[in-house]
């Protein structure tokens, strides 16, 4: 991979895709903030995510809990016991590092070579319920959105109707006190989670991991990650969270190395027995209970591994201007569905009569589309603003609109340039935009 980490960050803080967290006060370690286009970045992904896999199956079902539950089930789920890192504190400076990942036992913070043994380290966050802080109001953050989908089981059966095979989606905020956090957004201490609880007999477990594999690998494309920045690396026991019997990591080739990107679990009964839950066939009246395949997404692991899939730069630019380009260009190729921004109406000039019917365009675009309006610098300079962010589509208003009713459609990947009728454009757009 050409692109470095760097040039992203670059990219996404220039831009306002992604900038530190609270950078007034100094900023907070590993907290990130999406802007303007981050957010519809990510709001696309997990738009794109719902319709794959909720909307078009009819054979899941969404859910949004509460992320804060009763403490008992962070007991029962065995995550008070065993979400843990393995800490090691050096003698000299006090710092503490996670055991795996300390390279040649020195202290990258003092050059300190003595260390305490590794000592268990919930990752849990922690805070108390009301105002008065004492062990019996101790409540966790979740960790995994999975948990709420365990225990509200029962409650999706008997109010849904669902049957085994089914499964229970949901989208949201966990939380995990990592040591180490880092590589911009790779590691973050709150992110966002998109899981799925795929609940099957069994003897069906094998069939139906296969097949979240072949749905992550559709997923893939689709989201616009490069499939040959991919691997699929089965985890070796030992090395698997506490309720898995099989996983799967879904490993992406990042600039800093092959890392986890996507999980998947087979989780065996192990939840659902934990929290006493069984499930009662509605044809048969036979009482099991069922098996979990859990395929889990980060949102920012996945926005990271699109930026990188999708950045490129050209050496002395592509746009024909009457400006000669000296400096780099940049391209990202996102997919139509996740782009920030679909369409861009660049009037030629900014004398009034253009404008007028620009902004028009805009209003009218904007009922069905996030669109942007761009009227400063050279018309060169503001196809690359938009060609960096990945807008598929620019539309210029010249002169000439105003007598033969047309604008200019320029197409990012192609640079082709088409005569677009200004009231035809809404269903120009449509055809090419959903
Ligand atoms: N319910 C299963 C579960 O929580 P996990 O492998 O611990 O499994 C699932 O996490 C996914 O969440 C990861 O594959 C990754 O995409 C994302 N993830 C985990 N920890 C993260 C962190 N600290 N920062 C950003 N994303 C993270």
């Amino acid at each position: 991979m050409s692109v470095t980490l760097e040039k992203i960050v670059n990219l996404c803080k220039r831009r306002g895709i992604i900038f530190p967290g609270s950078e007034i006060y100094g900023g907070l370690a590993n907290s990130y903030d999406f802007g303007r286009l981050g957010t519809e970045i990510k709001n696309n992904i997990k738009k794109l995510w719902w319709k794959m896999f909720v909307q078009e199956r009819p054979d899941i079902v969404g859910l949004d809990a509460d992320l804060i539950m009763n403490s008992r089930v962070w007991e029962a789920s065995g995550h008070v016991q065993n979400f843990n890192d393995e800490l090691i504190e050096c003698k000299k400076c006090h710092s503490r590092f996670r055991a795996d990942e300390l390279a040649h036992e020195i202290c990258p913070n003092c050059k300190g070579t003595e260390f305490t043994s590794a000592q268990a380290f919930n990752t849990m966050f922690k805070t108390n319920l009301g105002p008065v802080e004492s062990p019996d109001n101790k409540v966790y953050f979740r960790p995994e959105t999975a948990q709420s989908m365990f225990v509200d089981f029962p409650a999706i059966v008997e109010t849904s109707r669902m049957k085994i095979p089914f499964g229970i989606a949901q989208i949201g905020k966990a939380f995990r006190n990592e040591i180490t956090p880092g590589n911009f957004i790779f590691r973050k201490r709150e992110f966002e989670m998109m899981e799925i609880e795929y609940f099957v007999q069994e003897k069906d477990w094998q069939k139906y991991f296969e097949h979240w594999e072949n749905e992550m690998k559709r997923w893939i494309t689709a989201v616009g990650i490069d499939a040959k920045l991919i691997e699929f690396v089965d985890v070796p026991e030992g090395e698997r969270a506490h309720y898995s019997k099989r996983t799967v990591d879904v490993e992406f080739k990042y600039p800093f190395g092959q890392r986890e990107l996507y999980g998947l679990a087979y989780r065996t009964d192990f939840d659902l027995k934990a929290h006493g839950i069984e499930y009662r066939d509605p044809v048969t009246g036979e009482k099991f209970i069922p098996h979990v395949i859990e395929p889990s997404l980060g949102v920012e692991r996945t926005v990271l591994a699109i930026l990188l899939s999708c950045y490129e730069e050209i050496k002395g630019g592509r746009t024909k201007t009457t400006e000669s380009v000296k400096e780099e260009e940049i391209v990202l190729r996102l997919p139509k569905e996740i782009a920030p921004i679909k369409v861009a109406i660049l009037p030629l000039s900014k004398k009034e009569n253009l404008t007028k019917v620009a902004h028009d365009i805009r209003n009218e675009l904007a009922k069905q589309w996030m669109v942007d309006y761009d009227e400063t610098a050279s018309i060169g300079k503001r196809y690359r603003r938009q060609d960096e962010i990945g807008t598929p589509y620019c539309v210029t208003v010249d002169f000439e609109s105003l007598e033969d009713k047309k604008v200019t459609v320029r197409d990012r990947d192609s640079m082709k340039q088409e005569r677009v009728a200004i009231a035809e454009l809404k269903s120009y757009f449509d055809g090419k935009l959903d």
